[in-house]
C-alpha cells in the first residue's frame, strides 16, 4: 500500500478530518494539499494537537524553517544543508507526539522531504540484526542533544504491545560503546525505508514524531516550510510509537494489549 499516493487527503471533501484522523492511527502519517499560509495552518494543526511551544518557534507555535546561514549546532535546520532522518526534540524526556510540515516555497533544486517508518526500521532490525536492535533498546542506549540532554533508548517501549523511535545521528548525540556498533545496521535500515516527498506550495505532511523519521536532502535557492509540533488530541486517537515488530498480536488481532506483546516490550526493553 503506497500512503503517499493512494492515501493522500482531500481536503475539499467533507469528512476530511477523520479521513486523516484514520490514516494517522493506521499509518502514523498523512499528507495533503491546499495549506497556503500560517493562518491556515495552524487551524488545521489546532484539530488534531495541543500546539507545543518551541526554542524556535515564534509565539503562535509556528518555527519558519528556512536557510539563515546558521552554522550552530543544533540549528542545522536553518542551513541549506542535508538533515540526517531524526526524531524532533529527542533531548526532551518526552518528545511532541505530532509534527506537521508544510511548504510555503520549495527550493529551485533539491530540498526533498525525507522520512523514514520506525516500524519498518525495528522491523527490518528485528529480522536481519537483532543484537543490533536489543543495544539500540538499553535504556542507557544514547544521550541526546547537549549538557540538559536525555539519556535513554533508541527503541523505547511505549505502553502495551508498542514501541516508539527516538534518534537523532548529528554531532549533538552520544552512543553507548554497543549502540555506537549498531548504527551501521541502523543506517542501513532506515536507507532501506526512506521515502522522497516532494512538496510543493501548500503541500502538507502530518506525521507521528514517536514512529516516523523526517529529514531533508541539501537543496540550493531560497526554501521556506513552516513547522508545527504539538501532541495529539485525545479524540485523534493516535497512538505513540508502533507494535513491536513480529508481535502475535499483529500476526493474530493485532489488539495492542495482547499480552504476549507486552511481554515482548519488555524483552526488548
Ligand atoms: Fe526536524
Amino acid at each position: 500500500m503506497d500512503i503517499f499516493s493512494a492515501h493522500d487527503v482531500d481536503r475539499v471533501g467533507p469528512a476530511w478530518q477523520p479521513v486523516l484522523a484514520a490514516q494517522l492511527r493506521e499509518h502514523g502519517l498523512a499528507n495533503f494539499a491546499g495549506t497556503t499560509d500560517r493562518a491556515a495552518l495552524i487551524t488545521v494543526a489546532r484539530q488534531f494537537m495541543t500546539i507545543r511551544t518551541h526554542r524556535d518557534a515564534a509565539p503562535d507555535g509556528v518555527t519558519e524553517i528556512t536557510d539563515l546561514g546558521t552554522a550552530a549546532a543544533g540549528y542545522a535546520a536553518f542551513t541549506d544543508s542535508e538533515l540526517i532522518p531524526h526524531t524532533d526534540g529527542s533531548s526532551m524526556p518526552d518528545p511532541p507526539g505530532l509534527l506537521l510540515l508544510t511548504c510555503i516555497q520549495p527550493a529551485a533544486h533539491g530540498g526533498a522531504t525525507l522520512v523514514a517508518d520506525g516500524a519498518a526500521i525495528a522491523a527490518t532490525l528485528a529480522a536481519h540484526y537483532p543484537a543490533a536492535l536489543r543495544s539500540l533498546s538499553a535504556p542507557k542506549a544514547a544521550f541526546f542533544g547537549a549538557a540538559d540532554g536525555y539519556l535513554g533508548a533508541v527503541f523505547a517501549p511505549a505502553g502495551p504491545g508498542r514501541m516508539r523511535i527516538r534518534l537523532r545521528l548529528d554531532d549533538l548525540v552520544r552512543f553507548s560503546a554497543d549502540a555506537a556498533a549498531a548504527i551501521p545496521s541502523l543506517r542501513t535500515a532506515i536507507s532501506r525505508h526512506l521515502k522522497t516527498l516532494r512538496l510543493g506550495p501548500g503541500d502538507s505532511v502530518l506525521l507521528s514524531n514517536t514512529r516516523w523519521l523526517h529529514g531533508r536532502s541539501p537543496f540550493d535557492g531560497h526554501r521556506m516550510v513552516l513547522r508545527v509540533l504539538g501532541d495529539p488530541l485525545p479524540a485523534a486517537r493516535v497512538l505513540p510509537g508502533f507494535l513491536v515488530p513480529d508481535a502475535p498480536a499483529q500476526r493474530s488481532t493485532g489488539h495492542p494489549e495482547d499480552g504476549t506483546a507486552a511481554d515482548l516490550t519488555r524483552q526488548i526493553a
